[in-house]
């Protein structure tokens, strides 16, 4: 029998052992999310990873179905006095068969363009339940929303609401709008990640708005007033920003009402940080128990819109050492996995777990432990995924986990070098499906022409 042969059977023996072996499955539902090294394997749920990448190759982006409903699920939990419409932000990851799973957990979705609209009625999301932010919508964006029959737009400028104002007028329609307000706090994270302080494009300043809602009254036109978005930032691990934001609209929502305007919904955006070092986010529950003490009394209906908190830990790249690689300065694991997979770490200089997929000693990875940069292939010298990781001397073939990249993973790759896209993994206890194949050779070429009038 060939060696492989031997190394696959014990793993599926361990997995199929799993649920009894030891373990206690009750701590999983209560842990951050479920990718758990056991007896020197990675494990998602109850498959092994490095099974996963046997048969499916490298890189893959491979998410756990139950830590996603889980997070989900408590984010609700938290909110049920409220009992909140969340709306996923399919922006932080925008694969057909994830939406249609939060979708059909009673999830709407929060989009920002015509393409995200479309995967959400792919998704087979209710209209009512989608919500439209982005400071740039096109008029041919607005009439497919119009047309769709959303929830809402959050709307972004003045000019834009004149836009959705007049297209409703053209399709005879009201458009239910709420105001995004810029409340103007700082959020305390990543600068290219704060979006509601005064110099940022995004929202309206609170006092344009309310001068204007003062002028037209909640139904501008064609347009009809729900009420205010807030967006503050991405990432954000304390509560103290929100509850400030809460406040400066909440005092406008208090102004407004006393001269008879009525403001029925308040959207919280999204924003919830998780854990990808050592931060300490916190949980949905105290997240929850700080906010809604100051949202009861605004007497409003509750939207969030969750991305990062329900599918960031979710999810992992799986990648593979292509060469060990060492210089007089630096130790490097060359990995077939880069920035056109996962470009957090270069562009925000984010830090993302690294963890072996087998750490077993008897599959020849040696304890002793070095400090590594894990760098991909790309021809730019922001490409490396980690700095200084403390890794086994890993060889080529030998597969490594960065984990954290459910959010912002793969719908932020790009063919950048001529890379195919990764292919994407649901695992759903001990099955796993493939939910994205990996690009082809065709794909890279399928949308380019060459017109002979060039080539004579
Ligand atoms: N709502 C709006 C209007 C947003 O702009 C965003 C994210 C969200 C909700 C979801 O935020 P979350 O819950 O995921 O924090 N690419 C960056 C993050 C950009 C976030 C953009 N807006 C990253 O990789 O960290």
């Amino acid at each position: 029998m060939r060696p492989e042969r031997t190394t696959r059977d014990r793993l599926r023996r361990r997995e199929d052992a799993w649920d009894g072996a030891g373990q206690d499955p009750s701590n999983v539902t209560t842990t951050m999310h479920d990718f758990k090294v056991r007896n020197g394997q990675l494990y998602c749920e109850r498959v092994a990873v490095d099974r996963i990448a046997d048969a499916i190759g490298t890189p893959v982006y491979v998410y756990s179905r139950h830590t996603l409903i889980d997070h989900f699920q408590k984010l609700r939990r938290a909110f049920h006095r409220m009992r909140p419409l969340i709306c996923f932000s399919v922006k932080a990851n925008g694969s057909l068969a994830i939406l249609k799973m939060l979708v059909s957990q009673g999830a709407g979705l929060d989009i920002v363009s015509g393409g995200e609209l479309y995967k959400a009625r792919r998704a087979g999301c209710p209209a009512n339940r989608i919500v439209y932010a982005s400071v740039g919508k096109s008029r041919d964006e607005i009439r497919e929303a119009l047309r769709a029959g959303i929830f809402c737009f959050n709307v972004e400028s003045l000019p834009e609401l004149d836009a959705i104002n007049e297209e409703a007028v053209r399709l005879r329609t009201k458009a239910p709008v709420a105001l995004r307000i810029n409340p103007d706090v700082e959020a305390h994270t990543h600068r290219y990640i704060t979006t509601g302080t005064a110099e940022s494009k995004f929202g309206i300043q609170l006092e344009q708005a309310e001068r204007l809602i003062s002028a037209r009254g909640s139904a501008f036109g064609s347009t009809r007033l729900l009420g205010f978005h807030l967006h503050i930032g991405s990432q954000i691990t304390r509560s103290a920003p929100f509850i400030q934001a809460i406040r400066r609209v909440g005092n406008l929502i208090s102004r407004l009402r006393k001269r008879g305007i009525a403001i029925e919904w308040l959207n919280l955006g999204g924003g919830l940080g998780i854990v990808y070092k050592d931060e300490r986010p916190q949980t949905a529950q105290a997240f929850a128990e700080a906010v809604v003490p100051h949202l009861l009394p605004l007497k409003v209906k509750l939207i969030l819109e969750p991305g990062r908190f329900i599918v960031g830990n979710a999810g992992i790249l799986v990648t593979q050492v292509l060469y060990r690689k060492e210089t007089p300065g630096k130790r490097f694991l060359v990995v077939d996995a880069g920035m056109s997979d996962l470009i957090r770490p270069a562009l925000y200089g984010a830090y993302h777990e690294v963890v072996p997929v087998i750490s077993d000693k008897r599959q020849g990875t040696s304890d002793k432990r070095q400090a590594y940069d894990v760098v991909g292939p790309i021809c730019e010298s922001a490409d490396v995924l980690a700095k200084d990781r403390r890794l086994p001397a890993l060889g080529e073939g030998e597969r490594l986990a960065i984990f954290g990249a459910g959010a912002y993973g793969f719908v932020m790759a790009s063919n950048y070098n001529g890379r195919r896209r990764p292919a994407e993994v649901l695992v759903r206890g001990s099955r796993w499906f493939l939910i994205r194949h990996r690009e082809t050779l065709n794909d890279l070429v399928r949308h380019e022409t060459v017109p002979s009038g060039l080539l004579t």
